[in-house]
């Protein structure tokens, strides 16, 4: 059975496939154009996106700005004319609505917005075309989420992402409940879609929901369509493609990775983060503060306290994609010691969405 259209307003992907957001400098223009064209939704994540940027060390927010703008041309141009691109923008950073504001401007497709609850998102973007869609992992916060935006900006999502505890990077659960066993994560996602209809009611339109975290093969996409999903989006196995825009050595990392090696660490950001175990989250068991070097205000006040975080994020994700990846955060999905080979991103997409 070839897989269901997803409709996201006029957004119709021939794939309903979101590749998810890797910040920092995973998930660039390379790798969202090649996904863009091979026909689901590329995303470029926001998170210090111009690193490579020659004014990113003396004015970072200038450097990231400006690197929105031609992050998003690269990857329309290699996406070509039928190309869907969007943004993920975490709530934590620092000068959110700017970086909002920047997508919108550039002409963003869609903002995906987790790491918090992007309560504010509906006004920031306003009237523009840009698609937008909060992250959720819980009833509760679907309900929240929704039930603000119907009220304050009598408008809903134009979809949602559902992420699981089996996702990469920042999760939005309590430390104790990433260990959640997936059927209690479908039963949660139930509940979530449950919540949406009854902004569909409301607002007498379709809200695809998404899910992620952990998707690995067709079986896990068939299983999540049956369950009432709309479309998935998926990152770790995106990482492990020569369009990936991780240098070599990480992507060394993600095929030499056992399931063993599969960590939740502590994040600075104050949620709890899956990622590779190496010489840095085993420093981090033993040293309770590790000196910042820089700090670069990537994250807001309420979500770093300079003076006790256990480590500065933005220099750990930094060293993991500066050939350094044994010395910084390398965020994976729980599924990522099923991938035992480099691919390319159409090979991929083929490989999920032929018809069986
Ligand atoms: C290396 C890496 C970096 C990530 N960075 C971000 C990010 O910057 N913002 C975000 O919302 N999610 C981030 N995620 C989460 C993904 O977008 C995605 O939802 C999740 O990893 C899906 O699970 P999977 O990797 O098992 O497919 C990251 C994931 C990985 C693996």
């Amino acid at each position: 059975m070839p897989l269901p259209q997803l409709t996201i307003g006029d957004l119709k992907p021939r794939h309903p496939i979101i590749q998810g957001g890797m910040g920092i400098g995973v998930s660039l223009a390379r790798l969202a154009g090649a996904v863009a064209k091979a026909g689901g939704i590329g995303i470029i994540s926001c998170a210090q996106i111009g690193y490579q940027h020659p004014r990113f060390q003396r004015a970072p927010l200038k450097a990231n700005l400006e690197a929105i703008a031609t992050e998003y041309q690269k990857a329309k141009e290699i996406a070509g004319p039928e190309g869907i691109v969007g943004f993920n923008i975490m709530c934590a950073m620092n000068k959110y609505e700017k970086y909002v504001q920047r997508c919108v401007e550039v002409g963003a497709d869609v903002i995906i917005s987790g790491a918090g609850l992007p309560i504010h998102l509906p006004e920031l973007v306003g009237a523009a075309k840009t698609k937008i869609a909060p992250i959720v992992s819980s009833a509760k916060a679907a309900k929240i989420l929704l039930r603000t935006w119907a009220k304050r900006y009598q408008r809903t999502a134009d979809f949602v992402v559902v992420e699981g505890p089996q996702a990469g990077g920042h999760l939005g659960f309590k430390y104790e409940d990433t260990a959640m066993k997936p059927e209690q994560m479908d039963e949660e996602f139930q509940h979530i879609l449950k919540e949406v209809a009854v902004y569909e009611e409301q607002f007498q339109r379709k809200i695809p929901v998404i899910f992620a975290g952990g998707v690995f093969d067709r079986k896990d996409i068939d299983h999540y369509f049956q369950l009432g999903a709309s479309g998935v989006q998926m990152a770790s196995r995106f990482v492990v493609t020569e369009e990936c825009d991780a240098p070599e050595s990480y992507k060394k990392m993600y095929l030499n990775a056992q399931a063993t090696d599969v960590e939740v660490i502590k994040s600075p950001v104050g949620m709890p983060g899956r990622a590779l175990k190496n010489r840095f989250t085993e420093r981090t068991k033993v040293e309770a503060h590790i000196p910042i070097a820089k700090c670069r205000s990537c994250l807001s006040y309420d979500h770093c306290d300079r003076k006790t975080i256990p480590y500065c994020i933005t220099e750990m994700l930094l060293n993991a994609v500066t050939d350094q990846p044994e010395d910084g955060l390398v965020f994976a999905g729980g599924q990522v010691h099923r991938i035992k080979k480099m691919t390319t991103v159409p090979e991929l997409m083929a490989e999920l969405t032929e018809d069986n």
